[in-house]
């Protein structure tokens, strides 16, 4: 039977399926029922700054009413109750790491510089085996330039390196102008590996009550294709390790993120709509597949059909666009 172990920066996992950063990893029993099910990782839902802000404001503007009401009122909340910031999530962090014994990843959206080191740290002494870097921005404001987005990632990702010493990834946005550039960075900055790519949940508008709608959509499988794409085009020409994220439902799918060159991959969507248990489904296609193929390990056919592997080198590129569009009646 082959062997299905990875490694994925600097850690063997015993097959690339890591459940990805999302709501299963609420409940200790989903973690370890993610474990019995073969789960070679699991990344802890985010840790966000902007949530721990929003509570904590929350909480200040409840006891400023509080106090306003009566003085009894504003004695019994003396002396004054502050808020726990990040400690409930590394509480939690750190709970769910001793529940299992595969690795397991936390994930971090800060805001501010000085935030992300502070959070980065505490996240580490919880014990998690690696840190991923969730760094999300809407670049909306037309007086900065992209590079400037890309430097403050940069300079995050040093620092961060800089003050832990358990490996760190980071989960990339799909729409940075140079892909290619923004890896190359991150590598000088000691990363060591990279999502690709993060799903941003975009609003939608209600056309009847002509107001915002924002539901929650799992991803389809076709969306494999963009980070399908850039992994091929990026193995070999890195040397960080690549977790191919979105759109990842089936065993097939992960041999072809693993035949264009991933060590990993990272699955939300297929485990939530289809349940735990098709963590097994899935490697067991995968197995199938690579018994059928004749393959004993994930390094006999990675990065197979990687841009540098293939005999159309521009089979990634724009040639095979333009192709395509010709080819149309
Ligand atoms: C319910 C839910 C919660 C999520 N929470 C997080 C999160 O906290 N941090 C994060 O980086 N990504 C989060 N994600 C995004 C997933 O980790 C993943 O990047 C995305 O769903 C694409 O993978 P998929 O196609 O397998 O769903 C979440 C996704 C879902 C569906």
């Amino acid at each position: 039977m082959a062997n299905l172990s990875t490694k994925y920066m600097g850690i063997t996992l015993k097959n690339p399926l890591i459940v990805a950063a999302s709501s299963i990893s609420n409940y200790v029993d989903k973690i370890e029922k993610a474990e019995a099910l073969g789960a070679g990782a699991l990344v802890i839902r985010s840790l966000f700054e902007e949530q721990i802000q929003h509570d904590a404001m929350t909480m200040q503007d409840f006891l400023e009413r509080a106090a306003n009401i009566s003085p009894e009122i504003q004695s019994s909340f003396y002396p004054p109750v502050e808020h726990g910031g990040p400690r409930e999530h590394l509480m939690w962090v750190e709970k769910s790491r001793r529940a299992v014994s595969m690795p397991i990843f936390a994930s971090l959206n800060a805001v501010n510089p000085g935030t992300w080191i502070e959070y980065a740290k505490q996240l580490e002494e919880t014990g998690i085996d690696g840190l991923e870097i969730n760094y999300y921005m809407l670049a909306t404001d037309p007086d900065i330039p992209g590079s400037e987005i890309v430097k403050a990632l940069v300079e995050i990702v040093a620092q961060v390196k800089d003050t832990v010493s358990i490996p760190v990834a980071v989960k990339l946005s799909p729409f940075y102008t140079s892909t290619a550039y923004v890896i190359a960075q991150l590598e000088k900055a000691g990363a060591d590996a990279v999502v690709m790519f993060n799903r941003f949940l975009q609003p939608d508008i209600d056309v009847e009550a002509e107001a915002l709608s924002n539901t929650m959509a799992y991803s389809t499988p076709a969306e494999m294709k963009l980070p399908l794409r850039w992994v091929a085009l990026m193995y070999g020409r890195t040397k960080l390790d690549m977790a191919l994220n979105t759109g990842v439902h089936t065993g097939k799918d992960i041999a072809k993120a693993v035949l264009a060159g991933a060590s990993a991959v990272q699955v939300a969507s297929a485990l939530m709509q289809n349940g735990l248990p098709y963590i097994s489904t899935m490697l067991m296609e995968l197995q199938g597949w690579m018994d059928e193929k004749g393959y004993d390990t994930l390094d006999d056919f990675r990065g197979k059909v990687s841009q540098k592997n293939i005999d159309d080198p521009f089979g990634f590129e724009r040639a095979q666009y333009m192709a395509l569009l010709m080819s149309q009646q």
